[in-house]
């Protein structure tokens, strides 16, 4: 697919933009600080309904407003489709299609595609295991749009059960015997039961995924990285299960029952997918800790490559998004990542300056970003010409 135009209302330090996209190359060069990671930002929230570089939308604003909107036009196979999406600093966020205002934001997934490189990639390994569930979880729900549902149910619960075992710790430890204690402890069956069965389901998907990227990651990876030793990842979770979702949801419900005493103490939920981790290996130790700089980017970059190509196989290419990625690397690097992007129907390339940029690109289609401060708005942000 590829997005045929872009526009920009209060998004960060854009007040307005409007851009006309074509498939191909683009390039956004502009000095530090100047709006470019602003415009792909933009675009992954429209194709993951998330920032990859803040957890919370409030930045997302531009300073002074209420709210932000987002609208981009994609073309896949030849079918045209414009996803709105409204980010309001207060209240929920709302997202449209075309004219057709959407019950849930979730809804406008699937519309744009996107596969994001960036600096901020190296937390995949480096980071805590939130960053490689959040990884899983957003090819879930980039190659399965529902799935993004199934992911938002859960973590209703999660956050419904965790509130109980926090609060109610006193009602609880009462036990049966005792009239507050039974009916606390009867609403922690409730939120058990419901928990291991959204919690299965996404352990299952998310172990279907990783026997995939068994396959992708360790390729990737020798490839980009033929002298470093081999890779490989495995999924840790504290759902000692494999097999039917059914079969993890009987083991998660006894692993609940196991960790009840202890939930209950720590006042929280010890066990399910929240819990888990992506284990990403080198050689016979995990890479967090023992890879060294070159191979940290490596791995992150091996991840990105697997990421990509498990999306291309469930449809058409994802859009391609390197933010600031060939200024880091060295030349063997860049020559592969220009090898992936070769032949996607649209890349998107932010750089500093040209200089950045592999010569082995493409032939490019440049906008040139130029910024100018507002003492009392902040930065503004404009394109300057093409
Ligand atoms: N909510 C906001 N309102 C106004 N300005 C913002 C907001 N959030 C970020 N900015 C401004 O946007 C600018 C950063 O933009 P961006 O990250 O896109 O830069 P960049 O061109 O990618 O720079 P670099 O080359 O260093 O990566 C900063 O100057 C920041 O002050
Ligand atoms: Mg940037």
């Amino acid at each position: 697919m590829y997005l045929r135009s872009l526009k920009l209302r209060d998004f960060r330090s854009w007040p307005s933009l409007e851009l006309e996209l074509e498939p191909g190359v683009t390039v956004f060069v502009g000095r530090n600080g100047h709006g470019k990671t602003n415009i792909v930002e933009a675009i992954g929230y429209v194709a993951h309904l998330s920032s990859h570089r803040v957890a919370q939308d409030a930045p997302l604003v531009r300073s002074g407003q209420d709210n932000a909107l987002i609208s981009a036009t994609a073309v896949n196979d030849g079918r045209e489709l414009t996803a709105h999406v409204l980010i309001n600093s207060h209240r929920a966020n709302q997202a449209q299609i075309n004219r057709t205002k959407l019950k849930s934001p979730r809804e406008v997934l699937g519309v744009v595609k996107t596969v994001l490189f960036a600096p901020e990639d190296l937390a995949l390994i480096k980071g805590e295991p939130a960053e490689r569930r959040k990884y899983l979880d957003t090819i879930l729900a980039t190659r399965q749009p529902r799935l993004a549902g199934l992911k938002a149910d859960y973590d209703r619960v999660l956050k419904q059960r965790a509130a109980l075992l926090k609060t109610a710790g006193g009602a609880l430890r009462k036990g049966y015997d005792d009239a507050d204690g039974a009916a606390a402890l009867s609403t922690l069956d409730v939120w058990d039961s419901q928990l291991s069965s959204l919690g299965a389901q996404l352990i299952y998907h998310r172990l279907q995924l990783v026997a995939e990227l068994q396959e992708a990651v360790p390729e990737a990876y020798s490839t980009i990285a033929p002298e470093s030793r081999p890779a490989h990842v495995e999924y840790r979770s504290t759902v000692p299960a494999v097999g039917e979702p059914e079969v993890i949801e009987a083991a998660m419900l006894a692993e609940l029952g196991a960790k009840r005493q202890r939930e209950i103490d720590r006042g929280m939920c010890l066990v399910g997918p929240h819990r888990d981790d992506l284990e990403l290996i080198l050689g016979t130790d995990p890479a967090k800790g023992f890879a060294s700089h070159g191979e940290t980017w490596s791995y992150a970059l091996s991840l990105r490559i697997a990421e990509f190509h498990l999306v291309k196989g469930t449809g058409s290419d994802p859009i391609l998004i390197l933010d600031d990625v060939f200024a880091e690397l060295d030349a063997k690097r860049r020559t592969r990542l220009v090898e992936v992007a070769a032949n996607v129907e649209q890349v998107l390339i932010t750089a500093a300056v040209d200089g950045d940029l592999p010569h082995n690109l493409e032939e490019t289609h440049t906008h040139y970003v130029t910024a100018v401060d507002d003492a009392e708005l902040g930065r503004i942000s404009r394109m300057d010409h093409e």
